[in-house]
This record gives structure tokens, sequence and C-alpha cells, in this order.
């Protein structure tokens, strides 16, 4: 099957070679094409150049891309889009004041979430996950993490990665698994974290690796939650059994979560809404991509990453959504772009790259998707006819997207 999009009036994060992240200052920089042609053959990016070079070959569909732009689609690495029902109830105590940790001592947050889910049957569960995926591919997002750490039981976390197994199955999009038994302490275990730690580390990480479920372990390192040598336990057992470490981190304290991160050779370090300059250097000239999460600083009502100072530092940076029922409930990339650029100061071109390159890199698909190369999966975005790529963050609260497509296949 061949398709050709022709006449494209730019062609957005041409990357000829494949490259794994970027940057500091290379960031702000947006390679294009303008007044372009793409081909995809079965599914992937085939070869793509100047419309003075279009080929003349046969082709199944054409696509007159006139006026419109080419990019590829979100890669969204941090999201807990498995979860059932919402916590619309938290909402008014929140606009009333109550902070997201007093919310959690009031019988919400995360343990209200389990609770709803350990009562949920596997069955509906994916019924109500779906229809967040669906919302979040015709949204722009064609590569995507999802977290268990809503189950806090052996039985509910593996119900949960069964779900997330599931969508993969169906969905075409690469979906990558990640194992947060340890999001928050249970209940029962309120006076004995220990004990839940043995359970997270002796039983449940080995069920996940022995059913292969998850690709990536991550951890809630935050005061009241896992401590710092928690979480460097945790990470150094799920290491063993092959999981890759990713940590939430410096949410609301910088306590030495991002030293442990990156001394486990975390792929990625997320929220980092307190950051201390110690912590900006140990993130320097490693592989550990920071990612910030805009929506639930926004959610919420806590300060920004301060991506730009990152980025000034020579930092790479990724853009995610967080989507969760707590902290942020959208998986809107088009508004954590947008937000990125209004509130944190980030360009156009950085918030771009953060969302799409970067974000790939922080799942372990540099190789897969993020970039318009030859050989990656035509998973792109044909947005609707604008004046330049800055309309994209410039419109907040709309969407440029027309239509998506996933190697290749139309989706909206
Ligand atoms: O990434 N901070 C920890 N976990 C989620 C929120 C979970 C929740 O409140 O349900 C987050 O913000
Ligand atoms: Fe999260």
């Amino acid at each position: 099957m061949r398709i050709l999009f022709k006449n494209i009036k730019e062609l957005i994060q041409v990357r000829e070679e494949g490259i794994n992240f970027i940057s500091g200052k290379a960031m702000n920089e947006l390679p294009t094409i303008k007044k372009a042609y793409l081909l995809i053959e079965d599914g992937v990016i085939s070869e793509f150049g100047f419309m003075q070079n279009c080929p003349k070959i046969k082709t199944d569909y054409e696509i007159d891309a006139t006026g419109k732009m080419i990019l590829p689609t979100w890669c969204d690495s941090h999201t807990h889009i498995v979860y059932a029902g919402n916590r619309e109830l938290e909402f008014v105590d929140k606009i009333k004041g109550l902070s997201y940790q007093e919310i959690a001592e009031k019988g919400g947050g995360i343990l209200h979430s389990a609770k709803l889910l350990q009562n949920t049957t596997e069955e509906v569960l994916y019924k109500q996950s779906k229809v967040r995926l669906e919302s979040i591919i015709s949204m722009g997002t064609g590569a995507v993490e999802i977290k268990s750490g809503y189950g806090l039981t052996s039985e509910s976390e593996l119900k949960m990665l069964r779900v997330i197994k599931k969508l993969k199955k169906t969905y075409s999009l690469p979906i990558k698994a990640t194992f947060l038994g340890a999001h928050a302490i249970p209940e029962a275990y309120k006076s004995n974290k220990e004990a839940y730690i043995q359970l997270v580390i002796n039983e449940m990480i080995p069920l996940v690796a022995k059913e292969k479920l998850a690709q990536f372990i991550d951890v809630f390192c935050e005061t009241g939650y896992f401590s710092v040598s928690d979480t460097k336990r945790i990470l150094e057992a799920g290491k063993q059994h092959g999981l890759i470490p990713k940590i939430h981190v410096n949410q609301f304290h910088s306590i030495g979560g991002v030293q442990i991160g990156v001394a486990c050779n975390a792929l990625s370090i997320d929220h980092l809404e307190q950051m201390t300059n110690d912590d900006i250097d140990t993130l320097k000239n490693t592989k550990t991509m920071p990612v910030a999460l805009p929506g639930c600083s926004y959610f919420l009502g806590i300060p920004y990453t301060p991506g730009r100072k990152m980025i000034d530092a020579g930092l790479p940076l990724a853009l995610a959504t967080d989507y969760n029922p707590g902290s942020a409930p959208s998986g809107n990339m088009n508004f954590v772009i947008s937000t990125a650029c209004i509130k944190m100061k980030l360009t156009p071109e950085e918030a771009i790259n953060a969302a799409t390159l970067n974000g790939a890199y922080a799942m372990g698909l540099q190789d897969k998707v993020g970039s318009i190369t030859v050989g990656k999966q035509a998973n792109i975005i044909l947005t609707k006819p604008i004046s330049s790529y800055h309309f994209i963050p410039y419109s907040f609260g709309e969407s440029q997207v027309e239509t998506v497509y996933i190697n290749g296949k139309e989706i909206i």
C-alpha cells in the first residue's frame, strides 16, 4: 500500500538520520521542508523531500495537503489512562483550596482511585480505558506509555497491566507498560510500609516479569509516599527482573530522588516541579530524560517544571500529559505544548521537539516514532490549514489536528 501526500505546506521534524534525543540549544532547532511531499509504503515512511522532486509513481492514494502541515504524532511518555471512574468529587474541594496532600488525607487521592479500581472488573476497566486511548489518539497522540499503580494489590496491579496488554493488542500505536506498584502505601499497610515494599519486591515484580506485562518500573518518590532509599530498593529489584527504571520525583519536594534516578540509569525522571541547581547539574551529560508534565501543574496549581532554566543549562526535556484522575484529567498533548510555551517559556520549536523526539526517547521508541525519518512508522498528524507551526501552541485549548494517521492508516 502506497500513500502519497502532496503539496504539504511544511513538513515538520524532518530528520535524515535517526537521533536519540536533543538537548540544550539544539532543542530550538526544528528542521522542516517547505512545499514537500511524503511517501508512505506499507505503514512506514519511505521517502520525502521537496515537491519539485516528487516521484511520479503509481500510488494507492494521493492526498493533496495544500495549506496544511504534517508532523510526527505526539509521543506521550507518561500517562495513567487505565483507571476506574474519576475523581470529580475532589474537584470542588480543590477549588475551595484543599491541597493535593489534604485531599489524600481526607480519603481522596490515589487510595480512592485504588478502591474504585479494585471493585471494577477487567472488562469494565478495559472499556473505560479504551475510550481515553481513542480520545488521545484523535488529539494527535501516536505513541503512549501507560502505568499501573491504582491496583496496589497483586491481583489489581496485574488486572491493570492486563488491560494495558489488551489495549496493545487491539490498537496499532506503540504502547509501553510501566509497573507502578509503589504509587502509594495502601490503607492496609499504613503502619507497615516495609511490608508493602516487600510485597512489591518479592511478589509483584516477579509476577509482572513472569507474565511480561511491563517494560518499565516506576516509583512515586515523595515525602509521605516512598523515600529515596525505598525507591532505590524497588528500582534495583525491578532492574533484576529486566524492568527499566523511571520515577515520579520532585513533584512537591526535592529529596534526592533525581540523584537516585540517575544512579539507577533511569530512562526518564518525571514531574520535576521542584528543582535545585544540584538536581539540574546531576542530570547533565546523562542518558536520563527529564520529563515535564505541565497539565499537572496547571490542574493542581503547583509550580511548573523550570524547563527554560533546564534547557538553558544544556539539558534535554520531554513533555507528557500525566493523564490521570487526580492531578491531570486530560490527555490533550496540544494543550500541554501550549502550556509549555506559555507558562514554561519554551519556544514552539523546543516544545515540539520535547513532545515528539524526546518523548519517543523517554519510552525507548526513538527508532520507531518521533520524527519524519525514512524507516520510522508513519504515525503522523495532518493539520488543518494553518499559517505557521507556531499557530499550534498559540491557539491554546484549540486543536489544529485535522487527521491522525497510525502506520499510514487514517484514524479520524
Ligand atoms: O503523576 N504523583 C503521583 N501520581 C500521579 C497522580 C496520581 C493521582 O492523584 O491519582 C501523578 O501526578
Ligand atoms: Fe504520573
